[in-house]
């Protein structure tokens, strides 16, 4: 197997608790993972080497919440919304009428753009969903389809109930073949717990079917009002509940105290037990941005103790963009975050929404044993990502071991 050494590091952020924050450093990667991290004075001669020229260096983006697998344009809807109109879920129909509508080849090939989209500006490792789909041959499909291009498939048949179904003979098809359809081709199993899509009853069906199947569990909720997501999310034991844009102060409480003892912003949020078991609030500014909500709490829920994760929520209809640099720009400028927590939240906490942080192959961290995935900067530091917000910074990245930026 051949050994890279990537040197000339200027700046290192390796999230990891021992190593810390490391100036003139180096990475050994060899196949797909880090064997070696330190000074770069001390480090071995490899087979290749790279030298980075005094750049910075970070884990990969750890994108936790996208949806990639889908067809058509929203354009109309996004106008609409900049002239005034509010965002619903409504708009998620269109989408299911383009994506039914199209081949495998035209699906298959969007999520392969965006997530090279998505790659060459830092982003290593990706969840996505289904959820465009609503039958059980459209899901399935959309699920396989996802499977081949990114790290983490969630189904989401739970999405909205499609135009024309019954909300009880949907939830029937959802918890019942559909599931059972996409069970081999998926880790997680979420539901939208809104207004306009699945309410409290009916979202807690969903979780109790996926959990009944062994699948990890993820919530969408809080995103347009207060309501019962957070709750149902924390006491399901999901390992996400994304949006969070409209908390109380029991929501936050929850959210916190799901991490025994607490995780913090820090490095070491949430690593005491030594495993991620709690409920990582995933925030979505972009999001937040395109369907003028406010922004979500960022600031607030990290004083409490909540562990949150930062991701870019792409899809056609509330956020169409894959730039993880500009969710981390969003959340330093405008929600409160310093650029250690923001940065940490896209790489670590997005690793901790997927629970994908800990062990042989872990991300969001850099470390021997860890996933080989490095973002490098054309830039001396990772404050240039909020410095400098918009501009593309992104000089090189290294996935599962392989060059691909
Ligand atoms: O996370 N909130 C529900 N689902 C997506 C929106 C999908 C759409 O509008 O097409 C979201 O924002």
């Amino acid at each position: 197997m051949t050994a890279t050494l990537i040197t000339g590091i200027g700046e290192l952020t390796t999230n990891d608790d021992e190593l810390g924050r490391l100036h003139d450093a180096a990475v050994v990667i060899e196949g797909e993972r880090v064997v070696w991290v330190g000074p770069a004075a001390r480090a071995e001669p490899t087979d290749a080497r790279v030298d980075v020229g005094g750049r910075a260096a970070l884990p990969g983006w750890v994108d936790s919440h996208t949806h990639l697998v889908f067809a058509g344009d929203r354009t109309a809807e996004f106008e609409a919304r900049m002239a005034g109109q509010a965002y619903s879920a409504g708009g998620i129909a269109h989408t299911v009428d383009a994506t039914r509508a199209a081949t495998d080849a035209e699906l298959a090939a969007t999520v392969r753009k965006l997530v090279r989209e998505a790659v060459s500006q830092g982003t290593t490792y990706l969840e996505t969903k289904t959820g465009y789909g609503l039958t059980v041959d459209d899901e399935a499909r959309c699920a396989r389809i996802a499977a081949k291009y990114v790290d983490e498939v969630t189904f989401l048949g739970a999405h909205i109930v499609p135009p024309g179904a019954e909300a009880e003979d949907y939830l029937a098809t959802v918890t019942g073949p559909m599931l059972a359809a996409v069970e081999p081709l998926v880790r997680w199993v979420d539901v939208f717990c809104e207004r306009g899509a699945f309410d409290a009853a009916q979202s807690e069906r969903v979780l109790r079917a996926a959990a009944d199947r062994g699948l990890g569990l993820r919530v969408h909720g809080n995103q347009l009002g207060e309501g019962p997501g957070v709750e149902l999310a924390v006491r399901h034991g999901a390992a996400s509940v994304d949006h969070c844009t409209y908390l109380s102060d029991a929501d936050v409480d929850a959210l916190a105290g799901s991490w025994d003892g607490g995780g913090s912003a820090g490095e070491s949020a949430g690593e005491s037990a030594g495993e991620s078991t709690g409920t990582v609030a995933a925030l979505l500014p972009a999001c937040d941005l395109s369907t003028r909500q406010p922004l979500a709490p960022a600031r607030r829920l990290l004083d409490a103790g909540a562990v949150v994760a930062l991701a870019s929520n792409a899809n056609p209809g509330s956020s169409y963009t894959t730039s993880m640099a500009f969710c981390v720009a969003t959340a330093v400028l405008q929600q409160g975050l310093s650029v250690d927590e923001a940065v940490w939240a896209a790489t670590r906490g997005g690793a901790k929404a997927l629970r994908a942080d800990t062990g042989d192959g872990a991300v969001g961290v850099v470390r021997p044993g860890a996933r080989a995935d490095l973002h490098v900067l054309d830039a001396p530091s990772v404050t240039h990502l909020a410095y400098r917000p918009g501009v593309p910074l992104t000089c090189a990245v290294w996935r599962n071991g392989a060059r691909e930026y």
